[in-house]
C-alpha cells in the first residue's frame, strides 16, 4: 500500500497514518459479522434481488466491457453485483479483511476473474489514468479526510465522459448534526457506531468535489432519511414496528415535502469527467 503525505491531518487533528490504521482495524473487525448478519454467512447474491441498487446508480443495464471502479468495497457485495452484470472490476478497501472477503464473495459467485481487488488507500491508487468508464462507491465519501484528494484522484482515472457515482452520508440537517455533536457517544445508552474520523459530508466538501470536476456535479436525493437514523441509532432497527414507522414517515415528507428532501441524511453525488 503506498501512502504518500503521511503528515497531512484530518479535521480530528489526527494524522491520516493513524487514520487509515483506524479505519482497517474498525473494518477488519466488522468484516465477519456483516457477512453473517446481511447475508446469514451466505456469500452468495442473487442479483434479481438487487435490481434497486443497480438502478440507483442507473447501473442496471449491460455492463460487458466496460471498466468499472468499486471505492471502499467493504465485504464486495457491490463489485460482485456488477461484475454479475457483465463488469471488469477494480475493488479496494483499507481493510485487508474486507479485501479477502470481497475476492471470496466474487469466486462464490462465479465472477472471480472479472473482480480485481486490492488493500489501496482512495487517495494514492495504483491504478491506470484515463481508462475506467464508471467509479462507483458507497458510505464512502464521508470516511476521507482531504476530499479533494479524492476527487483529484477519480478526474485522473476516468475516461472522459465517464462517471463517479457515490451514495453516501451528508451533514446539511441541524436537527442530526446536532444529535451527533452533542448526543451521540456522549450517553451511555446511545453509542456511537461508526468511526472516530468520518463525518458526513458538508456542503463545502460537495463543492470541492465539484471544483475538481469543473461543475459537472449533479446532487440528487433518491430518499429522505431523517426518522430511519433516529431508529438506526436508539433501536439499531431491531423492533419492526418502529423501524416501518419511521420509514413510513421519511417516505411521507419525500413525498409530499420535495423541498426538505436536502435534509435527508441520504445525498447521492454525480461527477462527470
Ligand atoms: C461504511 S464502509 C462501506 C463499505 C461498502 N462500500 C458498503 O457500502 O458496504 C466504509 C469502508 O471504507 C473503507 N475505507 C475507509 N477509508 C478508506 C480510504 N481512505 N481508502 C480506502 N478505503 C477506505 C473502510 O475500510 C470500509 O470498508
Amino acid at each position: 500500500m503506498s501512502t504518500p503525505e503521511l503528515a497531512q491531518t484530518s479535521s480530528t487533528g489526527r494524522k491520516k497514518e493513524e487514520i487509515y490504521a483506524s479505519e482497517a482495524a474498525f473494518f477488519d473487525a466488522i468484516a465477519e459479522g456483516e457477512v453473517e448478519a446481511r447475508y446469514g454467512g451466505e456469500l452468495k447474491i442473487r442479483p434479481e434481488e438487487h435490481l434497486a441498487t443497480l438502478k440507483l446508480y442507473g447501473l442496471e443495464h449491460d455492463l460487458t466491457g466496460k471498466r468499472v471502479v468499486d471505492c471502499a468495497c467493504g465485504t464486495g457485495f457491490f463489485s460482485s453485483l456488477l461484475a454479475m452484470r457483465g463488469a471488469e472490476v477494480w475493488s479496494f478497501d483499507l481493510s485487508p479483511r474486507c479485501v479477502e472477503v470481497t475476492e471470496e464473495r466474487a469466486r462464490a459467485n462465479g465472477v472471480g476473474e472479472r473482480v480485481h481487488a486490492s488493500v489501496q488507500p482512495f487517495e494514492h491508487l495504483d491504478y491506470e489514468p484515463g481508462s475506467y468508464d464508471y467509479i462507483v462507491g458507497k458510505n464512502i465519501l464521508h470516511h476521507i479526510p482531504k476530499i479533494e484528494e479524492a476527487g483529484e484522484m477519480m478526474f485522473r482515472l476516468l475516461k472522459p465522459g465517464g462517471k463517479a457515482l457515490f451514495y453516501d452520508l451528508q451533514a446539511t440537517n441541524p436537527i442530526l448534526m446536532f444529535f451527533r455533536k452533542y448526543i451521540i457517544g456522549k450517553v451511555s445508552f446511545i453509542p456511537k457506531r461508526g468511526t472516530p474520523d468520518e463525518h458526513p459530508l458538508t456542503a463545502d466538501e460537495v463543492e470541492a468535489l465539484s471544483k475538481v470536476f469543473e461543475g459537472r456535479v449533479k446532487v440528487t436525493y433518491p430518499k429522505f432519511r431523517f426518522f430511519g437514523k433516529f431508529d438506526r441509532q436508539l433501536f439499531a432497527r431491531r423492533y419492526k414496528p418502529i423501524t416501518a414507522l419511521c420509514d413510513g414517515l421519511d417516505g411521507f415528507v419525500f413525498k409530499y415535502f420535495p423541498s426538505l428532501r436536502k435534509y435527508s441524511y441520504k445525498i447521492f453525488v454525480e461527477l462527470t469527467r
